[in-house]
């Protein structure tokens, strides 16, 4: 009798988006949430100025940010909040940079090749470690992601951040802020993209500045040209607007509605400690499949600088040698495509051959749950 391959599960994930961004919409969206937006408005007129200025403050609630916290919606995504503040922020002390994955390796890029900062030191990790925090100067500026979305490496905690430092904390936390706690009071800059845990549109980024991370923007002029388009302050002074709705440039008033949607939904949930409980739930589901998988395992080398968002798996089944590891994960992700198992869930382009499972509070951890055979199912598809 022919081989007729392994049987297919009987059930699929009701939303098979696993996307590491943009990652899938909330349980129960539909373009409906969006029928109240304010579209062929000016961004500028009241009505529109309040709903940039509702997504600032819900955001700040939900995350629970100091009261001292300026909070802004800004052009470009997380890459524009990130650059905003490399661009004017850096200079005047030397540069820490952590890059352990692909992110974390284009800021450090940046700071040396376009900022040419000499006075910078790079601590880098190969993807599933990181680097020794131990090695990190109070004295000096710090960027780094909170969670290497390609890696699916975070940093454990803020114990290592001095709460007397001297420099400050520039933290991308676009693949971490809503599904990790963040501690607030050690980071003086944080990014995020609305594409990515709440599922939000492209295109829009938003920058936390800490008063220090003010203090800095008022009392220092950066040598290199700032474009229109990171500037933030004026005669030396914070332009004050910006954190209170009043854009650089114009946002899209759709993709305002539906950050702002999601951000009730987040509410209406429980707010972050569910949000956060979601995500662990998810992470959970794959934990215990990995264990039982016998040909992956999880990149993170440390389980307590696993993401509970962007989950890394690589290829560890002794029948698959390193060089032919690349093309059976591209065939894993291509057979649960195909069915319409799974959509997106390849490793980034820069990050070892394996699979990326997007476990944000977004994703049902029922799909989660229903994924997994599909996966095995892939595997053995892919060695047959
Ligand atoms: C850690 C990190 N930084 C930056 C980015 C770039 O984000 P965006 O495309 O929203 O600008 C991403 C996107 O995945 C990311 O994961």
């Amino acid at each position: 009798m022919a081989d007729s391959g392994p049987t297919a599960p009987n059930l699929k994930p009701s939303n098979p988006r696993f996307s590491s961004g943009p990652c899938a919409k909330r349980p129960g969206w539909s373009p409906a949430v969006l029928a109240e937006a304010e579209l062929g408005r000016s961004h500028r007129s009241s009505a529109g100025k309040s709903r940039i200025a509702e997504v600032i403050e819900r955001s700040h609630g939900l995350l629970g940010l100091p009261a001292d916290c300026r909070l802004a919606v800004v052009p470009a995504s997380d890459t524009g909040a990130v650059e905003m503040a490399l661009w004017s922020l850096l200079g005047p002390r030397g540069v820490d940079v952590l890059a352990w994955e692909s992110f974390g390796k284009g800021w450090a890029k940046d700071i040396a090749d376009e900022l040419e900062i000499v006075d910078r030191r790079v601590l880098e990790a190969d993807y599933g470690c990181l680097p020794d925090l131990g090695q990190v100067d109070p004295a000096r500026d710090t960027v780094f992601a909170w969670n290497g979305t390609t890696s699916g490496v975070r940093v454990p905690d803020g114990d290592w951040i001095a709460a007397g430092r001297t420099g400050l904390t520039i933290c991308d936390a676009t693949s971490a802020v809503f599904a990790m706690d963040l501690p607030w009071d050690k980071l003086d800059v944080v990014t995020w993209s609305w594409q990515k845990a709440l599922g939000g549109e492209a295109g829009h980024g938003m920058l936390a500045l800490s008063p220090r991370a003010v203090e800095r923007l008022e009392s220092y002029e950066p040598a290199w040209p700032v474009p229109k388009i990171f500037r933030m302050t004026k005669g030396g002074k914070l332009i004050e607007g910006i954190f209170r709705g009043e854009t650089i440039n114009t946002p899209s008033l759709l993709c305002v509605e539906d950050a702002l949607d999601a951000l009730r939904w987040a509410e209406s949930i429980g707010g972050r400690p569910a949000l956060e409980q979601r995500s662990r739930e998810n992470l959970a589901v794959l934990e215990r499949w990995v264990a039982d998988s016998g040909w992956a395992g999880f990149l993170a080398s440390d389980p307590a600088t696993r993401s509970r968002t962007s989950v890394c798996f690589e290829i560890t089944d002794p029948s698959c040698p390193a060089e032919r590891q690349a093309d059976a994960a591209k065939a894993v992700k291509a057979g649960l495509e195909a069915e319409g198992a799974a959509y997106d869930i390849g490793a980034y382009r820069d990050a070892p051959p394996g699979l990326r499972i997007w476990c944000g509070a977004t994703v049902e951890a029922r799909d989660v749950e229903a994924l997994t055979p599909w996966l095995d199912w892939a595997w053995e598809e892919a060695k047959a």
